[in-house]
């Protein structure tokens, strides 16, 4: 089973999967990302498009695909990848797309689950893994945990406490998925 994983940024989730499984690439949607610093550490393939090196998003998501074709990607790892998955690389790929979300799913969808989740004062929130469809964090979930808001928890450490469930959580569902361990 052949993982690519896909990252916007920091790319924490990329550095706990890459050091326990084969990742065969990494893709990053912007040139500066950390995470390209990361996957270069760990010896990790990777490449990058930016959308507006490209005239459209479909034309973007083509490259993608073919990218994905030519690897014989098995299965695709999005971990802090933040754009939506548009209609060309979902018509080719769904099914063998999930996502990390830092909330319990439902709640809290988008681009910012921990503080959405924070600022509207839950004593708890989660972290979810979901199967990719063309809504925004809406397809069907794989596995969710909850994690608690603790008391005299800061911002800071309500977010560290989800992604310390994050780094549990993904190699336990990849596992589940049949992906095989280094
Ligand atoms: C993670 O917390 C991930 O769940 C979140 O971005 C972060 C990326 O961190 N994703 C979303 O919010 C998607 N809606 P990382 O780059 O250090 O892995």
């Amino acid at each position: 089973m052949k993982i690519a994983v896909f990252a916007s940024g920091n790319g924490s989730n990329f550095q706990v999967i890459a050091e326990q499984f084969p990742v065969e690439f990494v893709f990053s949607d912007h040139r500066d990302a950390y995470v390209l610093e990361r996957a270069k550490n760990l010896g990790v393939a990777s490449y990058v498009f930016e959308l507006k090196e490209f005239d459209n998003k479909t034309a973007y998501e083509e490259a993608i695909v073919k990218l994905l074709d030519e690897h014989q990607i098995d299965l695709v790892c999005l971990a802090g990848y933040m754009k939506i998955v548009g209609p060309t690389l979902l018509a080719a790929y769904e099914g063998r797309i999930i996502n990390i979300h830092p909330a319990y799913l439902p709640e809290f969808p988008g681009a910012h689950g921990i503080e959405d989740a924070w600022n509207a004062g839950v004593d708890q929130s989660g972290v979810t893994i979901h199967w990719v469809d063309s809504g925004v964090d809406t397809g069907k979930v794989i596995k969710q945990v909850r994690v608690p808001r603790l008391e005299g928890d800061a911002l800071e450490t309500f977010e560290t406490r989800i992604h310390e469930a994050e780094y549990k959580l993904y190699p336990e569902v990849l596992e589940s998925l049949g992906v095989e361990r280094k």
